[in-house]
C-alpha cells in the first residue's frame, strides 16, 4: 500500500543568504534544504560561525539588512516569499514561535512580563485584556515559574537567567505555534538549569505535538533531544541523519571532529580533533571548504564534492558497524 507523507511543517529548498560586505555581496548560507514534520525536532550542529544563526534568521525574514535570501521557504506547504510583508511579520509570533540565545535580545526591558505577553496574546490570537491576562499567567505556570501571577507584573532585570528563558520559552509557545525555532537556547545557563530547560522543552513538544528547529553546537545534546541533525559548516549542510547514530559512527570528517571532540567519545575517534577554525565569510575555499583543517584531504577535494546520500565529501570515513 502507498503512503502518502504528511506535508511537512516546514520545507527549507535551496536556501542561500549572501551578505554585502566589502563593497561585494558574499554567501553565508548555501545550498541549504530540509525539511521538520510536525511533532520532530531537527537539530542544526555546528561550530560558531557557521551560520545557523543566519538560516534561523532567515526563515522568520529576520536577515541583516541588505542581505539577499535565496531560495524556498515552505511553511505547511505555502510559500513565505508568496505572502505579504505585514502576513510574514506576523508569522514570528503566529505559526512560528522563536527562542533566542539571550532572552534580553527578545525581551522589552521597560515593558512588564504580564503587557509583552499579552500584546502578543491581543495581536495574534484576538484575546480580550483579561482572558490575555489569564493565558499568560496559565502559560508561565506551565513553563514551571513559581507564583506566576505576581511575574506578570515584574520587569526582565528582575529576573534570574533560568527565569527569563522560561518566560521566552512561554512567549514562544503563547500563540500554539506549528514551529519552534530555539536558537542555542541553554548556552548561557548553566548545567542544572540547561537540562531543566531542554526538559520542559521536550515536555512541550510532545503534549503539542510541535515540530521543532534546534539549533546548537553541541552534538551530545542533540543525540538526547533531537530525532535527526543537520551538520553545518562554512554555510552549508555536510552530514545529515539519525542524530544518535551521527553521534555513533559520523562519517563526514567534519561531524568526526565534532563527536571526538566531546569528552568520553574518545572510542570513535578515529581522526585527530579539528585544527584551526571556520573560515570568515568572504574567505571560504572554492573546492571542499574544510579542506584547511581535513586530515583526510587530497588533491581531489580543490573541487567541491556535491551533496549524495546524506554526506558532501569526497572521502567519508567508513560507518562504524
Ligand atoms: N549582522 C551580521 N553582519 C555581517 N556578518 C554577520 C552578521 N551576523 C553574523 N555574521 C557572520 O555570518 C557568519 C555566520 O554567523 P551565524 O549565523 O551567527 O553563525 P552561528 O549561529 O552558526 O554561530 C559568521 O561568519 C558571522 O561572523
Ligand atoms: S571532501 Fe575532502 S577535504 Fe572535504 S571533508 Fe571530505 S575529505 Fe575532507
Ligand atoms: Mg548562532
Amino acid at each position: 500500500m502507498n503512503t502518502i507523507a504528511p506535508t511537512p511543517v516546514l520545507d527549507v529548498q535551496g536556501l542561500s543568504v549572501h551578505l554585502p560586505l566589502g563593497g561585494r555581496l558574499v554567501p553565508v548560507v548555501t545550498e541549504m534544504s530540509f525539511s521538520v514534520q510536525a511533532g520532530e525536532a531537527v537539530a542544526l550542529v555546528g561550530e560558531s560561525g557557521c551560520g545557523k544563526s543566519m538560516t534561523a534568521r532567515a526563515l522568520i525574514g529576520l536577515s541583516p539588512p541588505g542581505a539577499q535570501v535565496g531560495g524556498r521557504i515552505l511553511l505547511d506547504g505555502v510559500d513565505v516569499a508568496s505572502l505579504s510583508a505585514a502576513h510574514r511579520r506576523r508569522l514570528g509570533g503566529g505559526r512560528i514561535g522563536f527562542i533566542f540565545q539571550e532572552p534580553m535580545t527578545a525581551l522589552h526591558p521597560t515593558l512588564a512580563i504580564g503587557t509583552q505577553m499579552t500584546d502578543t496574546l491581543r495581536l495574534h490570537l484576538k484575546f480580550s485584556a483579561a482572558q490575555a491576562r489569564e493565558r499568560a499567567a496559565e502559560l508561565l505556570d506551565r513553563v514551571g515559574i513559581p507564583r506566576a501571577r505576581g511575574v506578570l507584573d515584574l520587569y526582565v532585570h528582575q529576573l534570574s537567567g533560568g527565569m527569563r528563558q522560561r518566560v521566552m520559552i512561554a512567549m514562544a509557545l503563547s500563540c500554539k505555534p506549528a514551529l519552534v525555532i530555539a536558537d542555542e537556547p541553554t548556552t548561557a545557563l548553566d548545567v542544572t538549569i540547561q537540562a531543566q530547560v531542554l526538559h520542559l522543552l521536550g515536555e512541550m513538544r510532545r503534549e503539542m505535538g510541535l515540530a521543532m528547529l534546534y539549533i546548537t553546537h553541541d552534538l551530545e545534546v542533540v543525540a538526547d533531544f533531537c530525532d535527526r541533525a543537520i551538520v553545518m559548516y562554512a554555510g552549508d549542510r555536510v552530514e545529515t541523519g539519525p542524530a544518535r547514530h551521527l553521534l555513533q559512527s559520523p562519517r563526514h570528517p567534519y561531524t568526526h571532529g565534532l563527536v571526538a571532540a566531546i569528552p568520553g567519545h574518545g572510542q570513535v575517534r578515529r581522526l585527530p580533533a579539528i585544527p584551526g577554525q571556520v573560515p570568515a565569510l568572504g574567505d571560504w575555499p572554492d573546492g571542499c571548504r574544510f579542506v584547511p583543517r581535513c586530515a583526510q584531504a587530497t588533491t581531489k577535494c580543490q573541487t567541491r564534492p556535491a551533496f549524495d546520500s546524506a554526506l558532501r565529501c569526497w572521502h567519508p570515513l567508513e560507518a562504524v558497524a
